[in-house]
């Protein structure tokens, strides 16, 4: 009987040194140990023993059978480890491998100007309106107090899509459209960016589609005053804290007193540059105080409401702040172009 289970601990132990997997293992446990295991033919057998003999088969039995459990579970400890250690070795990463590099998109220069203006008018409390870009006539000129055969149309060349449809030349009529759609003449502060439309030929300077930004301020007491105050931190805000405007009286239909704003020249300081053209100033927009017929079309009492309204470029802005020298580059998406201003 020693020998015997002496031989069967032996055979184990050469099976076990040949085992490469966890189901191997198993198998041999099933062999061992399991219900039809040699261990139950040697069980059986032990009725057969004296009965003196008994207790010390029995304990040698037993003892066999631990040893083997032992055995079987060092090797799956092993065998466990290995797997460990190869899936260990065959993930490893190396982390002082050079990385693949990520090609990142970024914002158009004109998203960025255009949010940069945004923030700085939700910062002075405006609201940021949306208006569509293929407009009524009515709204993009008559409203504007700009009737069919008003002069002024000349100075806006316009796409017509129909005789009453037109692609906006500029944002104004989300002027119109937000007094009208303010029944309740509520004090009012709204901004509009978006992209505006002109029959125009395309070179350095000029493109048949541009964007722009109106602003617009209604209330009881919005003044000529405000308006030059808001100007001057928006002029600040964009081209730097000593910055200076400077305004000069024009003519736009919507708007009256109307005037053309400049900035002091952020190159030269105001001395007198190339950049200025030698007058230490830049125009940068237009603005004024909204035309009380514009007031009275929509239904406000011009003797009980004022507000001041502006537009300004965004391109404008952006060739300014950016030293482009040619409009058309904001629109080819040359990447070379496009990278220089990859923002924050
Ligand atoms: N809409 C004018 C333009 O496109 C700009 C402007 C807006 C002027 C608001 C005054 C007030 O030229």
């Amino acid at each position: 009987m020693e020998k015997k289970l002496k031989g069967l601990i032996q055979e184990l132990e050469t099976k076990l040194a040949s085992i490469e997997t966890v189901n191997d293992l198993n198998l041999l446990k099933a062999e061992y140990l399991g219900k039809k295991s040699v261990f139950n033919d040697l069980m059986k057998q032990l009725k057969d023993v004296s009965n003196e003999e008994k207790p010390r088969f029995g304990k040698l039995i037993n003892e066999a059978k631990q040893e083997i459990a032992a055995k079987l579970d060092s090797a799956r400890a092993e065998l466990e480890r290995k797997l460990v250690a190869s899936k260990l070795k065959s993930e490893a990463i190396d982390v002082t491998l050079p990385g693949k590099s990520v090609n990142t998109g970024s914002k158009h220069l004109i998203s960025q100007v255009i949010e940069e203006v945004e923030d700085i008018f939700i910062g002075l409390g405006y609201t940021v309106k949306e208006g569509p870009e293929v407009e009524s006539d009515k709204y993009n000129f008559e409203m504007l107090n700009l009737p069919k055969d008003h002069p002024a149309r000349d100075m806006q060349d316009s796409l017509y899509i129909s005789e009453e449809t037109l692609l906006r030349t500029h944002t104004s009529p989300v002027q119109v459209r937000s007094l009208l759609e303010n029944s309740n003449q509520e004090p009012m502060k709204i901004i509009c960016p978006g992209k505006v439309y002109r029959k125009d030929d395309d070179d350095q300077t000029h493109s048949h589609q541009f964007t722009q930004v109106e602003a617009l301020v209604v209330d009881e007491k919005a003044n000529l005053a405000d308006l030059k105050g808001t100007l001057l931190f928006v002029a600040q805000k964009l081209f730097g804290e000593e910055r200076e405007i400077r305004l000069r009286p024009s003519y736009f239909p919507f708007t009256e007193p109307s005037v053309e704003v400049d900035v002091s020249c952020y190159k030269c300081g105001g001395v007198g540059c190339s950049m200025c053209g030698n007058t230490g100033w830049i125009e940068i927009l237009g603005a004024g105080m909204v035309n009380n017929n514009v007031l009275r079309d929509a239904g406000y009492d011009p003797n009980r409401f004022q507000g001041f309204a502006l537009g300004m470029g965004v391109e404008r802005i952006a060739i300014l702040k950016h030293g482009v020298d040619d409009i058309r580059a904001f629109y080819t998406n040359d990447l070379r172009f496009n990278k220089q201003f990859r923002g924050k």
